[in-house]
């Protein structure tokens, strides 16, 4: 029981971060879910076998600092880092303030980057690790209404490629997944709306919304040594959508 390591898993009181929560549990690790909402992971980590809520607002240095740290003392050092929090909101650049702009690169890119460099000493001294960032398509393509998300997500897979570039050759695989279109709060902008989502689903290949398991199952093979000869790759989670 939880013999894989320790999974550090932020979002976690969101739709994707706790499926992947949930699934690593059942892979065999200890799962630390972090999030802003902090009752949140803790309810979510309450579910789970050997798993631990905390709060973290991964867009604020010291609260990634003291996360990590607390994530150590009680449950050991992380093995596995999926940055799964993330922002959206739809916008239009004219009437976007510089304010915004930054909260979308403080919680998309700048706080799987905190987050990395917290955790990464530890992996690269044990010569071992695995980090996953929960991208988008919105990080491969442009999308309408949405230009500081995806300019946010593209710096965020940047990021994945240059850190397994750096820290392959000490034994970190850093990966990406690119969710489609996935039924949690986040896409709580169409999958309320029947006629849009009866024309969203006729776009593509799979001809519906995606779940937040399917996203996850596919993080768990990423993390696990079926995986291990994957550095730095873009997997599209989107049922086509980008195909
Ligand atoms: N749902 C989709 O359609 C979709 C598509 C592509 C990519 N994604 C990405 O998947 C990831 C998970 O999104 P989701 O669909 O589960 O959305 P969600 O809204 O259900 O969950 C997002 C979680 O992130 C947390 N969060 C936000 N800001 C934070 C911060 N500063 N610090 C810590 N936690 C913070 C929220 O509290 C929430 O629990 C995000 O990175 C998102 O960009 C989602």
């Amino acid at each position: 029981m939880n013999s894989e390591g320790v999974a550090l898993v932020t979002g976690a009181a969101g739709g994707i971060g706790a499926a992947v929560a949930r699934r690593l549990a059942e892979d065999g690790f200890a799962v630390a879910c972090l999030d802003l909402d902090g009752d949140g992971a803790a309810k979510r980590a309450a579910d789970l076998d050997g798993a631990r809520g905390f709060t973290c607002d991964v867009a604020d240095e010291d609260s990634v600092a003291g996360a990590v740290a607390a994530v150590r003392e009680s449950l050991g050092e992380v093995t596995v880092l999926v940055n799964a929090a993330g922002y959206f909101a739809r916008h239009d650049v004219p009437e976007l303030s510089v304010r915004e702009w930054q909260h979308f690169m403080n919680v998309n890119a700048m706080g799987p980057f905190l987050m990395a460099r917290a955790v990464l000493p530890a992996m690269v001294a044990a010569g071992a690790g695995s980090i996953v960032n929960v991208v988008s398509t919105a990080g491969v393509r442009g999308g309408r209404q949405r230009a500081a998300y995806c300019a946010s997500k593209g710096a965020l897979l940047q990021l994945t490629r240059s850190l397994s570039v750096d820290h392959g050759p000490q034994g970190v695989r850093v990966n990406a997944v690119c969710p489609g279109l996935i039924d949690t709060p986040m896409a709580d902008w169409i999958r309320h709306d029947a006629t849009a989502m009866a024309e969203f689903d006729a776009s593509l290949p799979a001809g519906r919304i995606g779940t937040p398991q399917e996203v996850a199952d596919v993080v768990s093979f990423l993390v696990g040594p079926s995986a291990g000869y994957m550095h730095g790759a873009t997997v599209m989670v989107d049922g086509g959508i980008s195909a």
